[in-house]
């Protein structure tokens, strides 16, 4: 079975493939020659997802899934949260984001922090929505650089080491996007052996 995974982000999609398996043949957008970027302008990660699942599935009509994921800090007002990817302004620059929440956090004693994931599926059935959560905290300064995003700045609860100092399959045992994708698997297996 073929599956889209709308995404470039290539770390993205090496966690993705280490939770799904092998019995999916996975399709990047640069597979499908989906070359655009596609927006994200919505207020929360069910739509974003959503928004990039309908758009690549009306392209190419092959089931596939997109997630969106956002860091969430309580003492901030839940900031960076579903704008996470471009707190300082320009998207994707990782150092530029991590500064500013640091800065953001400075004196403030409460740094809890979550990320949570959201999936949205999309095949000719419909659309489905899968969740994941982490729970840690912010650190004072940058460890590590494994990973990506705000990974050297955040310590999932249960352990003591930044992502950016774990391998991926450390990572794994905490990460939001694991949980959710364990949805997903779970999900897939039961409709493939529905079908067959
Ligand atoms: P996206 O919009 O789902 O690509 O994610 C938004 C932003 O959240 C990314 O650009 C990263 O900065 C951050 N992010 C998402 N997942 C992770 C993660 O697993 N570790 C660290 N940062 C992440």
């Amino acid at each position: 079975m073929q599956l889209v995974f709308c995404t470039h982000n290539a770390h993205k999609l090496k966690e993705a493939g280490s939770i799904l398996g092998q019995q999916f043949e996975y399709l990047t957008l640069d597979d499908i020659a989906y070359h655009q970027d596609i927006p994200e302008p919505y207020e929360t990660l069910h739509e974003n997802a959503q928004t990039k699942a309908m758009t690549v599935f009306m392209f190419r009509g092959l089931p596939c899934f997109a997630e969106d994921t956002g860091l969430f800090v309580p003492a901030l007002n839940e900031e960076p949260g579903v704008k996470s990817a471009r707190y300082a302004g320009e998207h994707g620059d990782s150092l530029a984001n991590m500064d500013k929440l640091l800065k953001n956090l400075n004196n403030l004693n409460d740094r809890k922090a979550y990320f949570r994931t959201v999936i949205c599926y999309v095949d000719i059935h419909g659309i489905k929505y899968f969740e994941g959560r982490c729970d840690g905290h912010i650190t004072e300064s940058r460890s590590g650089d494994s990973g990506f995003g705000y990974d050297p700045i955040f310590i999932p609860n249960g352990s003591d080491q930044t992502f950016a100092t774990m391998t991926l399959e450390q990572k794994n045992i905490y990460s939001h996007r694991r949980k959710a994708f364990e949805e997903v698997a779970a999900f897939l297996e039961k409709k493939n052996s529905a079908e067959q």
